[in-house]
């Protein structure tokens, strides 16, 4: 059952936007599932099916979705490292699709971007060759122009990479019962209950924000939990939210991954701040049999002002000592060392990102603009390339909003945040990083990107994206 703090808090507001449905916890308690597990560790190929799904997210009508397999959202693909997976995206819908291996460190061609992008009814057969860490990666659509819209009526999923050897490291690795795959998203609902977003002027400058939680796709749901150590891999599926994460009962998180996999060692946090693209996998110490609740300040991030403050729920967890409890002790170490990387001399390039021409259009009332370094994104530009097993300090300039800047097929390290140390949730290996000011990044480029399959750089806010707030370059 829900407590005091938790019924409080399902009340709090998420600011400009309606208040939270309270009435949705009143219920008696929904389980929190969580999406199909597709493992293709042992046959090394998947097959996903972009498709239409009807889906009745809380009590009210069937609303329009898509997915990769299913109704909303798509399955989770736990695929090894050290193998070539041979994977199949089939296009059912009416429009193009493609699907990108956000964290995957593959080649440009296979990178399922905008240049990858599926006609409808036809299938593309991309060979996934993974050497990389283990990691929680996840894979979206990612046509230029219709990104937003298509990952808020549900074309994205998680990725497992692994090597197989979480037992020997002592880490949670049971499917949804102690290793808990946990999408958040914020959508926006009418009062029938149909999905809306309409990326009105207001959506289109600061990023769609909607007024209730969706974990897994679902709403006011709860994490039944075992007795013990809980993994929580979290991915911030939001179009445009960013999360500060902390637990009701003030317990700490322990980090033990980053974007690009393990840490050295897990790192207590009391809070730990997720924006759109960005993963994180904590550790969560349930041995007291206490249930708590996954909370999140409310973050304003509008290039109008606006405010912060108060909380809301994310996800309440229930204890149940009947279930199986693996795992009884954190690890002290974790093998993900960070190198030291010798950047002295390397390249450095300076990106800033810009919504000004994005707010003039907007008072102009003609099309949004974003650009990267006062150029929009333009399909048929490369905007540079770099050299292959190269590494180049980037810095990377933000503006009037916070932007999570993301790179594909590469990792990088963060170096410094205006001038300070890194927060602690990005001392790993990182290929998302929320930009609030300036961030100054090591970037490893390992893999190859053509120039007609090149990869993007952009912001993770999917409606700056989709609005040109993308580059693209080649490495070889
Ligand atoms: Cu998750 Cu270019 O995207
Ligand atoms: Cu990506
Ligand atoms: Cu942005």
């Amino acid at each position: 059952m829900l407590n005091r703090r938790q019924a409080l808090l399902c009340s709090a507001s998420f600011g400009a936007v309606a208040a939270f449905p309270a009435q949705i916890f009143a219920e008696t308690v929904k389980h929190l599932t969580y999406p199909p597990l597709l493992d293709a560790t042992r046959s090394q190929r998947f097959r996903l099916r972009a498709q239409a799904g009807k889906t009745r997210f809380n009590g009210g009508v069937t609303t329009d979705t898509l997915g990769y397999n299913q109704d909303y959202l798509g399955p989770t693909l736990r695929l090894m490292t050290g193998a070539d997976t041979q994977a199949e995206v089939e296009n059912q819908l009416r429009t193009p699709v493609s699907a990108h291996w956000h964290g995957l460190l593959v080649p440009g061609d296979v990178d399922g971007g905008p240049h990858q992008a599926i006609a409808p009814g036809q299938s593309w057969h991309p060979v996934l060759s993974l050497d990389q860490p283990p990691a929680t990666a996840w894979y979206h659509s990612h046509v230029h122009g219709t990104t937003a819209e298509q990952v808020m009526f549900g074309l994205a999923g998680v990725l497992h990479v692994t090597d197989g050897q979480d037992d020997r490291r002592g880490l949670p690795s049971a499917y949804g019962i102690d290793d808990l795959t946990l999408v958040l998203q914020d959508r926006q609902f009418n009062r029938r209950g149909r999905m809306t977003y309409n990326s009105g002027m207001h959506d289109a400058i600061n990023g769609f924000l909607g007024d209730a939680m969706l974990v897994n796709g679902q709403v006011g749901a709860t994490a039944v939990v075992p007795k013990g150590i809980v993994r929580c891999r979290l991915v911030n599926g939001s179009n445009a939210r960013i999360y500060r994460l902390s637990l009701s009962d003030n317990r700490p998180m322990h980090l033990i991954a980053t974007d690009g996999g393990y840490l050295d060692r897990p790192v207590a946090l009391n809070d730990l701040t997720l924006a759109p693209g960005e993963r994180a996998e904590v550790l969560i110490d349930f041995l007291d049999g206490i249930d708590c609740s996954l909370v999140s300040d409310n973050i304003a991030n509008s290039a109008m002002g606006g405010r912060s403050g108060g909380q809301f729920i994310v996800l309440p967890f229930a204890v149940d000592s009947t279930l199986p409890a693996r795992i009884s002790g954190l690890p002290e170490i974790l093998d993900g060392v960070l190198p030291n990387l010798d950047f002295a001399g390397a390249p450095v390039r300076r990106f800033s990102l810009d919504m000004s021409m994005g707010m003039g259009m907007m008072m102009a009332r003609a099309n949004r603009q974003f650009s990267i370094n006062d150029v929009a994104f333009d399909e048929t530009a490369l905007n540079f390339s770099v050299a292959l097993n190269s590494l180049e300090r980037w810095v990377v300039q933000g503006d009037l909003m916070m932007h999570p800047f993301h790179i594909h097929g590469v990792r990088f390290q963060v170096l410094s945040e205006n001038g300070q140390q890194p927060r602690p949730e990005n001392r790993g290996w990182k290929d998302t990083v929320l930009v609030n000011g300036q961030s100054e990044l090591v970037v490893r480029f390992e893999k190859q990107a053509s120039r007609s399959a090149p990869y993007m750089y952009h912001c993770h806010i999917l409606e700056h994206e989709d609005g040109g707030m993308m580059g693209q370059f080649s490495v070889s």
